[in-house]
This record gives C-alpha cells, structure tokens and sequence, in this order.
C-alpha cells in the first residue's frame, strides 16, 4: 500500500454555489496561494447547469469515434470532434462557450492579479468514460502525471485547468493525487538528458512543435512519459484518492500537481495559460523549481 498524504496538503474546499458570486471562505491563506502551493481547489457546490435540450449530448455518441473529447476555441469559435447534425453541433458549440466564459468568470474573481495576463485555451467536453480505454502509456492518464504537451510548447507559461464533473447520476470524477512537485523533480531529474543541439529548432522548422520546444519544455515532457511509463513508481509512490461527484469544480495547476484519472464520464473543462511573471510567487513554479533543481536556465 502507497503512503498517503495529509489531505490538507492537497486540496482546499471552498463553498461557492455560483460561477460569479464571491467566494466564502474559511481557508487559512489566499486561494492564490493555496493554488500556487500545488493544492487542488475544490468547490463541492459549484455545479454546471445544463438546459434539458442539452443534457442529451451526455452521450459517447457527441463526439466522433476515435475522438475522447470534443474541443472548442473561443477565440475562433472553432469546435473539433463534434458528432451530429448542424443543429446539434451548433447547440454543442453554445454549451462549450457557456461553460469557457463561466470558467473565465471564476478564475477572474478568485484570481484577480492574473486576471490581465491570463490566456484563455482550449475547452473540453468528455463524454466518454475513462476507465477501460485503451491506449499506449505515454497517453494513458490513468497513469500518475504533470501536464505537458508534445506538440505545443508552454516556455514560460504555466496550465492552469478548471474542471466540472456533469455527470446526470451519481458517478464521481476518480482521481489519484500524487506528490509534491519538488519531490518529482527530485525523482526523474537526474534521469533527464539535455535535448540535442538543434533539435528544439528542426522540431519546430519541420512542425512537429508550434514554436520552439524549450529545454522546460523538453524536460517536462520528459518527465511525463518517464512517470507514466515506470510501473513501481505509479505503484509505490505517496499518493492519494480523490472522488469529485457530479456537481462539482475543480481548479488545479496540471503541469505542477501529479494527478491521474481513473474513472468517471461527462467532465468539462478550460485550459488557461498563464505567464510565470505573474504569480503571487514565481518560485513556487515547475519552471523555477527545475532551474534550481539542475543549476541551469531552462528558457
Ligand atoms: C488529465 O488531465 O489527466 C485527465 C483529467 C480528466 O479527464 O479527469
Ligand atoms: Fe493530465
């Protein structure tokens, strides 16, 4: 049996029943800083109300076979993978806005001094549920891990995620919670080789990446794939379970908080991105942790 940890380090309840309302709180420090500390913030309450026209798409069959999510971006208004006829595509892309401006609403009162230098990514909508999915260790998020992406490069950036379980019965959201970042750093630094000269550059002429692929970039991803792929560390390392039921919300910095998916279906969720400058406290992020850890600039 894995060790545990304190449940007060990991996650911090707040009691907010709306995406606009100011939030009671009875937590000892800022929710920036509990956020920045590498803690789940949760809101059991905080719930994603879906009209009954559109509780239909909670349904596999919304989003193309082969596809585990359908994608929507509110600055083109573009939506990915969505299954149906126009008019229920059209109702699919109103829902994800709804929830994306809702998400940009929350993030913005609990975190005002991001609120200038937050970018709004991706929203998600998983119909789908996870458990029993195949797929090859490095994409398989049932495993341990930090968020990094292959393709599109952070740099400076960090990813922050606001997650809403919509399932219609009782299934919870099934997690598990690993350690602090420090201590992954810790554990697969040392194992990390640098990049080849030049590849950062000939990834990103040939566009295998959109941009340049940082030596943060580079090392994150690394230690993704290396976490994912070693079977006695998913196993043995301090970590804990985690069930959001239907109805609530989650705000979680994924590139710093070791977290794995483990079963559950119809989630939404809003990628941000935001500049390490303006944090509370920069230090406290996976890029200035990992500069300390190997002695060396990373972007
Ligand atoms: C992940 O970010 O690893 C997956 C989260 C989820 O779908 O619950
Ligand atoms: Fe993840």
């Amino acid at each position: 049996m894995p060790r545990l940890r304190e449940i007060s380090e990991i996650v911090e309840t707040l009691d907010l029943e709306s995406w606009d309302e100011r939030a009671r709180t009875n937590m000892a420090a800022a929710p920036v800083d509990a956020l920045e500390d590498g803690k789940v913030l949760y809101f059991p309450r905080l719930a994603f109300a879906l009209s009954g026209n559109e509780t239909r798409f909670l349904s596999p069959g919304a989003v193309n076979p082969g596809a585990k999510n359908v994608s929507f971006d509110s600055k083109t208004g573009a939506v990915k993978h969505a299954r149906g006829s126009e008019t229920d595509i059209a109702a699919i892309t109103a829902m994800m806005r709804r929830y994306s401006d809702a998400a940009a609403a929350l993030v913005t009162r609990l975190f005002p001094q991001y609120a200038q230098d937050l970018v709004r990514g991706r929203t998600s909508f998983r119909p789908v549920e996870i458990s029993g999915r195949e797929t090859s260790p490095r994409k398989d998020d049932t495993r341990l891990h930090v968020d990094a992406f292959p393709s599109s490069p952070v740099g400076r950036r960090r990813i922050l995620r606001v997650f809403t379980n919509v399932n219609p019965g009782t299934q919870s959201r099934h997690w598990r919670l690993g350690d602090r970042f420090e201590k992954v750093a810790q554990t697969f630094v040392p194992a990390v080789s640098k990049p080849l000269p030049g590849s950062a550059w000939l990834m990103k002429s040939v566009g295998i990446t959109k941009g340049e692929r940082t030596q943060y970039d580079h090392l994150m991803l690394n230690i993704h794939d290396t976490m994912k792929s070693r079977d006695d560390y998913q196993r043995d390392v301090v970590q804990n379970e985690f069930h959001f039921p239907p109805g609530s919300t989650w705000i979680v910095f994924t590139d710093q908080v070791s977290h794995a998916a483990m079963g559950g279906q119809h989630l939404f969720e809003q990628t941000f991105y935001l500049p390490v400058h303006a944090m509370a406290n920069e230090q406290k992020s996976p890029l200035r942790v990992l500069e300390r850890a190997t002695g060396r600039a990373l972007v």
